[in-house]
Formats: structure tokens, C-alpha cells, sequence
């Protein structure tokens, strides 16, 4: 049975990609940082359709990291699909406000923290000749109202992906980025959400489970690698 690994799996975006997972006939495991009560709930729901795992792992602790992607390894034998999902957006947005632990902290979560998990996931990856999605953003390639905390870390998740996927190719590993514009998760406030569905000539923004559809496009086209996919209603085409 093939295994799938999705970080920040207990809600939003990379609860859709469990899902879509689960019901593709992966193993799931996701990860948590302190949602433990969305992991039980999400887990309960992965159940009904397969099997299902969860583990508390702060990407941002590298010797977490390592210890709990050794756990997954050597249960599954392999990891034959990473998606690297977890990520947060800053207090404040712009240059004025954003303070220097803001810029870390960001910069940690959303750009360290997918090298943290590429490299703790590598050895399993060979092993099963699995493949790695990064969630990148529209902000990482255009800029945006969150500010250059976040679009500096989507921008920095993109140069993984370009360089992992050149490195890792060898091992018949593929390594691809999702690019979403907005997407109706709780990190974006109402009011933020309502301001974005505007911009994309479909008056709305994105549902979690379009995001997930996108992810299993890059699982399943083995000819597809160092490429960046963007899901966003369009917004490139004014
Ligand atoms: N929503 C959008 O509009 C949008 C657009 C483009 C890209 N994205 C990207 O898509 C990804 C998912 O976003 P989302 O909208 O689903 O956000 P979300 O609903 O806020 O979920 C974020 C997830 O990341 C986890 N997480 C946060 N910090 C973590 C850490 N230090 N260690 C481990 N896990 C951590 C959270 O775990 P806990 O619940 O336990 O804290 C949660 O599972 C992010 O990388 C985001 O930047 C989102």
C-alpha cells in the first residue's frame, strides 16, 4: 500500500488533500502543530474511507522533524508521496509593522520548514521512488497584501522546488509546487476573503478541495517535475 505524508494535515487545505488521498487508496499520515482536536476529527473522517495516522510535529524543530519522518519510514518501509503543506501568514503585513520575529517566524515555518521535512523525508523517498509537493502561493510569484514575509517564503519554496527536483531526478524522484491565489481556509479573514474574490475573473475564490485536485495532477503525471501549477481562477490572464 502506497503511504502519503501531508503536513498540516488537521485542517484547511491539507485536510482536503488527506482526503483526496484516502480515497485515492494511500495510507495518510498528516501532521499537526497544536490542532489536536481537528487532527481526532480529521482522522475519524480519513477512517471511513482507508487508513489513517496522525502525529504532532512542529515543522519548524528539525530534530522533531527527523524523529517523527524516521517513525513514518520505518512503519511504511517508504514514503511515496510528501506534501508539504503547513504554513502560516504573519501578524502584520507590511514593512513598517512586520517586526524581525514576525519575518522569522514566517520565513521558519513556510520556507525552513519544507527543508526540514524534504530532507528528514529523503531517505524514504528513495526507498519508494516517491514524489514531493510544496505549497507555494500566488504571493510567491507576484508579491500581495500579506505582506514580504510570506511572499518571500512562497518565492524561497519555489527555489527548493526548482533545485530539488534538478537534484533528486536521479532517483526517479519528482518534485512539484502548487501556486494557489486565495483559497477559503481559515487563514484568510472574512473581510480579506471578500476583497480577494475580486480579482479573479470568477468573482470567487477557491474551495480546499481544488487545491487537493491540483496535487493529485502532480501524484499521478509521472512525466511532470520542477514545474510550479497555478490554481487562481484566472488571475493571469489581465
Ligand atoms: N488559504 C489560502 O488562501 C492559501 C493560498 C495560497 C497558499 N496557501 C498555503 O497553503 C497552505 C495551507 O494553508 P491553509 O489555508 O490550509 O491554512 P490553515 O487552514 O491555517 O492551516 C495551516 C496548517 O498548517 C499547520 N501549521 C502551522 N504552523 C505549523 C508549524 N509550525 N508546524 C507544523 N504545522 C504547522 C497548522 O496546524 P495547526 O492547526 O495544528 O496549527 C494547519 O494544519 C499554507 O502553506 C499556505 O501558505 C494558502
Amino acid at each position: 500500500m502506497a503511504v502519503g505524508v501531508v503536513t498540516g494535515g488537521n485542517r484547511g487545505i491539507g485536510k482536503a488533500i488527506a482526503v483526496m488521498l484516502v480515497k485515492n487508496g494511500y495510507d495518510v499520515v498528516f501532521t499537526y502543530r497544536s490542532g489536536e482536536k481537528e487532527a481526532m476529527e480529521t482522522a475519524e473522517q480519513l477512517h471511513q474511507y482507508g487508513n489513517a495516522e496522525f502525529h504532532k510535529m512542529d515543522v519548524t524543530n528539525w530534530e522533531e522533524v527527523k524523529k517523527t519522518f524516521d517513525n513514518i519510514g520505518n512503519k511504511y518501509g517508504g514514503i511515496d508521496v510528501l506534501v508539504n503543506n503547513a504554513g502560516i501568514v504573519g501578524k502584520y503585513t507590511s514593512l513598517n509593522t512586520i517586526t524581525i520575529e514576525d519575518w522569522q517566524k514566517v520565513i521558519e515555518v513556510n520556507l525552513s520548514g519544507v527543508f526540514y521535512c524534504c530532507k528528514a523525508a529523503l531517505p524514504y523517498l528513495i526507498k519508494a521512488k516517491g514524489c514531493i509537493i510544496n505549497m507555494s502561493s500566488i504571493a510567491g510569484k507576484e508579491g500581495g497584501s500579506i505582506g514580504a514575509h510570506y511572499a518571500a517564503s512562497k518565492a524561497g519554496v519555489i527555489g527548493i522546488t526548482f533545485s530539488l527536483a534538478k537534484e533528486l531526478a536521479k532517483y526517479g524522484i519528482r518534485v512539484n509546487a502548487v501556486a494557489p491565489g486565495p483559497v477559503d481556509t481559515g487563514l484568510l479573514s472574512e473581510e480579506i476573503k471578500e476583497k480577494l474574490k475580486e480579482l479573479s475573473p470568477l468573482k470567487r475564490i477557491a474551495k480546499p478541495e481544488e487545491i487537493a485536485h491540483a496535487v493529485k495532477f502532480l501524484i499521478e503525471n509521472e512525466y511532470v517535475t520542477g514545474e510550479v501549477l497555478d490554481i487562481n481562477g484566472g488571475r493571469y490572464m489581465d
